[in-house]
């Protein structure tokens, strides 16, 4: 290689030496006849300077005035020089090659670049485009610091759980990504199958069946970088295409694989920030979670929980209340005490902020919102008068009111005013500023149940997925399902379970989704067959590689740490996918084409 050093190398020991440096011109500067260039590469960059005065022997000045006409802005250049200090002053102490700079002896421009659409240096505020050109020309974002430190981060941490899983026996295996159905609650990216007309393979939404079906060939530990395709809404944590860490192991129970991920953890922050993370994780019930916190990936690194008052102020003559126990709804209160809002001596929940909140607490479809404060006097608002003393000093006992708190009261419908509830503490705790981000909270939602039914039609789903084990009697209202989450400052990264290892009680499980015999034959015959052939007790989990990398480098969407994503829209706008497909092709697949140009997109939408 004729590069010697790249661009985050030299340090005050290289002063002297000769160099060949290579990358990408990041800026230059003319001062007075001066040329300064920083060369920036994926690991820094370097100061180069070209001095018409000051030129080394052996250099040919001409030559490397010509050259550098052509060192357009992020054009790839080749320059060889003598590495010098910089003159006392001038140094960049955020740079690690801040001391020192390249004396160029000679420069050459390997490809010489167009002028790029976007600023590429350090990003102040407001530089940075809109993500749809970073999008458009991902290439040249990559080359940006940001982008850069987030791909390293996330093979680092790959490396280091492949370490771990190595280490505890762990085989890595491949599943195919043309395959049947996974039901994981998504749509199907379909792919047509040319050799049989009319059929299609679907993309795995994940690797469940097939990790499966592994444990049940005997391969005992498996994983995978597993990548899983779900035509889903894309949203700041999701993508419909995107990465798992995904693993099973046979003859376990849920603790064990519970422990396997803590010391999975523990591992990847031992490699990665050499601390400790302290391990067994917290355990919080689905019940408690959803009670308490109004949502099933709390987040813990602060309290603020939800007290259920609806049976102390059940009695109490204020309408609004009435109106909302007498449909069966529910009644929770919120104390934000003193310590949480007082920031210099000032309340910073003012009458204003109140009303900030109730339009927040309105915008999740409930009427309003009450709230009261905690005088020396005792509780104080326009609906005290409702409430008896005794009510009122029963409400105080319960949310633990000291003088100076601030009680914020939901009423509504039940799932409504937990959820809203959930919303209003994450609020609270982010315009409070309760977090610290740096402070990272594992936890694992445990006692989760086997079925949810969807508030819209009514129907009942799999809470996690179909292949989770029961944990209670089979009764379609009530069962429990040995399933888990883990969940990391209020996200979710990953869910696992004991699967059902039994076909009958696969077939069950199946019949109380509503599926017909029939369909349970075609969708999953060859699964329910396969649990017959002596299938050990296994379970498994998958960890959201996109989601724990883009909250341990606290960006904003996931986006941000994937090299190639997709857009808002489910779009690849590098390449311009997806993309009409040739009638020729269609018709080989025997596929009708449609008169796609005469149809409005807009109209289908
Ligand atoms: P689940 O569907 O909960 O479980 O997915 C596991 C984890 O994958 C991540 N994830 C996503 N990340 C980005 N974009 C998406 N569209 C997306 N969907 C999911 C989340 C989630 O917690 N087969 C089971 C796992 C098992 O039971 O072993 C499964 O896929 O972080």
């Amino acid at each position: 290689m004729r590069r010697t050093h790249n661009c985050g190398e030299l340090r005050q020991a290289d002063i002297g030496k000769k160099v060949c440096m290579q990358g990408w011109v990041r800026f230059s500067r003319d001062h007075g006849g001066v040329e300064f260039i920083d060369l920036a590469d994926a690991y820094g960059i370097t100061q180069l300077v070209f001095d018409p005065e000051d030129i080394t022997s052996g250099a040919d000045k001409n030559s490397i005035s010509e050259s550098l006409r052509s060192f357009t802005r992020e054009s790839a250049v080749s320059v060889d020089g003598i590495v010098r200090k910089r003159i006392e002053g001038t140094e960049d102490p955020k740079n690690r090659t801040g001391e020192v700079e390249v004396l160029i002896t000679k420069a050459e421009v390997l490809n010489r670049s167009k002028a790029p659409p976007f600023e590429l240096g350090d990003q102040k505020e407001g530089v940075l485009p809109g993500e749809e050109i970073r999008l458009r020309y991902r290439y040249l974002d990559l080359r940006r610091t940001e982008m850069i430190e987030a791909l390293r981060f996330r093979h680092r941490f790959i490396s280091a759980a492949r370490e771990y899983l190595d280490k505890n026996g762990f085989v890595e295996v491949e599943t195919p990504m043309l395959t049947k159905s996974t039901p994981e609650g998504a749509r199907d990216f379909i792919v047509p199958s040319r050799v049989h007309p009319g059929t299609f393979y679907a993309l795995p939404q994940s690797p469940q069946l097939f990790k499966q079906m592994l444990m049940m060939g005997s391969m005992d530990r498996y994983y995978q970088v597993a990548r899983c395709f779900r035509d889903e809404d894309s949203r700041a944590d999701r993508q419909p295409e995107f990465t798992q860490l995904d693993m099973e192991m046979s003859f376990v129970d849920m603790k064990d694989i519970q422990e396997m991920i803590e010391g999975l953890v523990v591992h990847i922050w031992k490699k990665i920030y050499n601390k400790k993370l302290k391990a067994p994780f917290r355990r919080i019930s689905f019940d408690e979670a959803m009670n308490k916190y109004g949502s099933d990936k709390p987040d813990l690194r602060y309290g603020l929980p939800m007290v259920h008052i609806t049976d102390i102020v059940k009695n109490a003559p204020y309408e609004i209340f009435q109106n909302v126990l007498s449909k069966g709804g529910a009644i929770v209160g919120l104390n934000v005490t003193s310590d949480l809002r007082m920031k210099d001596g000032e309340d910073s929940i003012g009458r204003n902020e109140i009303d900030r909140l109730i339009h927040f607490v309105k915008k999740s479809g409930l009427g309003g919102m009450t709230w009261m404060r905690a005088t020396k006097d005792g509780l104080d608002s326009n609906i005290v008068k409702y409430f008896t003393p005794d009510v009122l000093s029963e409400l105080k006992k319960e949310m633990d009111v000291k003088e100076g708190d601030l009680l914020l009261l939901l009423a509504g419908p039940k799932r409504n005013v937990l959820e809203t509830g959930g919303l209003l503490r994450k609020k609270l705790a982010e315009d409070l500023g309760l977090t610290d981000p740096d402070d990272f909270l594992f936890a694992w939602l445990v006692d989760c149940p086997m079925f949810e039914t969807d508030p819209a039609s009514g129907k009942k789903d799999a809470f996690h997925h179909p292949f989770v084990m029961p944990t209670t009697p089979l009764d379609i209202e009530n069962v429990g399902g040995a399933s888990f989450d883990l969940i990391l400052n209020g996200s979710e990264l990953g869910s696992g379970s004991q699967r059902i290892h039994d076909p009958e009680v696969q077939r069950k499980i199946f019949k109380m989704l509503g599926l017909s015999d029939q369909k349970i034959e075609t969708d999953f015959g060859f699964f329910l067959e396969a649990l017959g052939y002596g299938a050990p007790p296994h379970g498994g989990i998958a960890l959201g590689l996109d989601r724990v990398i883009s909250i341990l480098l606290h960006r904003e969407t996931i986006r941000d740490v994937i090299a190639f994503p997709k857009n808002k829209k489910g779009q690849s706008l590098l390449d311009g996918s997806p993309q009409k497909v040739d009638d020729e092709k269609l018709e080989e697949l025997q596929i009708l084409s449609i008169a796609i140009d005469d149809i409005n997109i807009e109209d289908i939408e």
